[in-house]
């Protein structure tokens, strides 16, 4: 519709989640003019569907505070001291098999400048989308100040990358000075892009992301049930509710955190046993203990009181060749560009910074691939090394992760490099070619 004015750009982000929520606020600091679009009818779909946990490592969490976010990140989280391992069948009565304990070296995270946070994902999204919308301080208060706009109920059915224009399934259209993809792995400027690059104008996601037998199940649990599983009733109650569970299984694994600041438990499964195509916003048709398989009794238990349950499918997804449309007007970000495994550790940090170093990015995705792996060995020499290792750290009282020479070392160091990272560098690059955009556009 409206072209931008001397204000800024006219940016149109599609998708408000995670990675076009937080694009929104750095473009509108920036002094540019924003329209978020977003097919679902309220901020993170229906609350009837359970919201999951998002785990924002210390270089998320940083950014937020930057953002000036502090007291509200502080009001919805928890900060995560770190995990307990234990084995998905111990095969020991009706305990749990403790492998060993994680705590996140205080070294490391004074270092790495930031927390470990624990967030409910629909309370992440509020504080995104309340900054974004957030009316202009008196001081900033000229005319010229620039603005975010989102759209609910907003479905994009067409772009044309070289106009730079977006149509609504309402049939309404949009025309931008830039456009960017913050649609998801599924989404359409991935798939639009996807048919340039691989010249299929039949491409679609779902031909070139191949699944790989393994989803993602997340529940959640309330107090009152969980209680119930003595185990686990000290996770809901502090200072325990600050340690996580990882729990290793043969070819299925499972997580278990306090829900952000409420008084829930998240159980999330990674699970051969759920073919459901899924998603974030409705409610699987499995349950959490149609999907937990064989397990030691506590988790039998605790899946057992699960309430309904959303499930994902891990895919091997296809890689893009670039980011960028040919039109150079047409940018991904967030899981559009790069999907990350769901419920992984390093999705959101990803999702919050306009991350666009494609090497840094992949590495760190694979040390999440690797992450998911480690968890889900399958039964035989690996597995055995991998826990006689964790037991040995335990018995010495180390991080169970604590291992010189090993893979799991590579993941600690991955993570060492990855939460070190400062973003501002990357990001003040990124923008400062939006504007050499907008010189472009002035000419
Ligand atoms: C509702 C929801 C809940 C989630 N909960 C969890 C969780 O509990 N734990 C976890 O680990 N991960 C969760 N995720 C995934 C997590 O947000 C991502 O892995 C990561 O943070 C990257 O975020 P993103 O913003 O790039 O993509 P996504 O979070 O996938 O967001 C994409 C957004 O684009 C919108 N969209 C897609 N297509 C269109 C279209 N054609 N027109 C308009 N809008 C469109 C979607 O509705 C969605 O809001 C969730 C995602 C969603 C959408
Ligand atoms: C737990 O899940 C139910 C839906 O299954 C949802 O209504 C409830 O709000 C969730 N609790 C929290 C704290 O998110
Ligand atoms: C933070 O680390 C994540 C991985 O944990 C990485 O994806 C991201 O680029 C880093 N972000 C920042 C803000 O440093």
């Amino acid at each position: 519709m409206s072209r931008g004015d001397e204000s800024g750009l006219h940016f149109i982000i599609i998708g408000g989640s995670i990675a076009g929520l937080a694009s929104a606020i750095a473009l509108r600091a920036s002094g540019h003019n924003v329209l978020v679009l977003e097919q679902e009818r309220q901020l993170g779909g229906s609350d009837s569907v359970p919201s999951g946990v998002a785990r924002v490592p210390p270089n998320g969490s940083k950014i937020l505070f930057d953002w000036g976010l502090g007291p509200e990140v502080i009001e919805n989280t928890i900060v995560s001291e770190g995990f307990m391992v234990y084995k998905y069948t111990g095969g020991h009565g009706p305990g749990l098999d403790c492998v060993g304990l994680n705590r996140w070296d205080p070294e490391f995270l004074t270092e790495a400048r930031g927390d470990f946070r624990i967030f409910r994902h629909r309370d992440l999204l509020h504080i995104l989308y309340d900054a974004a919308i957030r009316p202009p301080t008196p001081n900033d208060a000229s005319k010229l100040s620039p603005k975010v706009t989102v759209l609910f109920g907003a479905e994009v059915v067409h772009i044309d990358m070289d106009l730079c224009s977006v149509s609504l399934r309402s049939g309404d259209i949009h025309i931008g000075d830039a456009v960017i993809g913050a649609d998801g792995a599924g989404g359409i400027v991935r798939q639009s892009l996807m048919r340039e690059q691989l010249e299929d104008p039949t491409a679609t996601v779902d031909k070139y992301d191949l699944p790989t037998g393994l989803s993602v199940c997340s529940a959640n649990i309330s107090k009152v049930d969980g209680l119930t599983v003595p185990e686990f009733a000290k996770f809901y109650q502090s200072p325990h509710s600050n340690l996580g569970t990882v729990c290793v299984g043969s070819n299925r694994g499972a997580l278990t955190s306090i829900l952000g600041k409420s008084t829930e438990l998240a159980l999330s499964v990674y699970t051969p046993d759920c073919s459901d195509r899924g998603g974030w916003t409705r409610v699987a048709d499995k349950k959490m203990s149609d999907v937990i398989g064989p397990c030691d009794i506590p988790f039998q238990n605790l899946a057992a009181y699960a309430g309904p349950s959303v499930c994902i499918q891990i895919k091997d997804h296809h890689e893009l060749e670039s980011w960028v449309s040919e039109s150079g007007r047409v940018v991904v970000l967030g899981d559009a560009a790069h999907p990350f495994p769901p419920a992984a550790m390093n999705c959101y940090a990803i999702a919050l910074e306009d991350e666009h170093r494609r090497d840094r990015c992949f590495r760190i995705r694979n040390a999440d691939k690797h992450y998911i792996t480690t968890l889900t060995l399958p039964d035989g020499e690996v597995q055995e090394s991998r826990d006689a290792l964790m037991r040995a750290n335990q018995a010495a009282g180390r991080n169970v992760m604590d291992a010189p020479e090993s893979s799991l070392q590579d993941i600690i160091d991955e993570m060492r490099m990855v939460f070190g990272y400062e973003p501002t560098d990357d990001a003040d690059e990124w923008w400062m070619s939006w504007g050499r955009l907008r010189d472009a556009s002035e000419a």
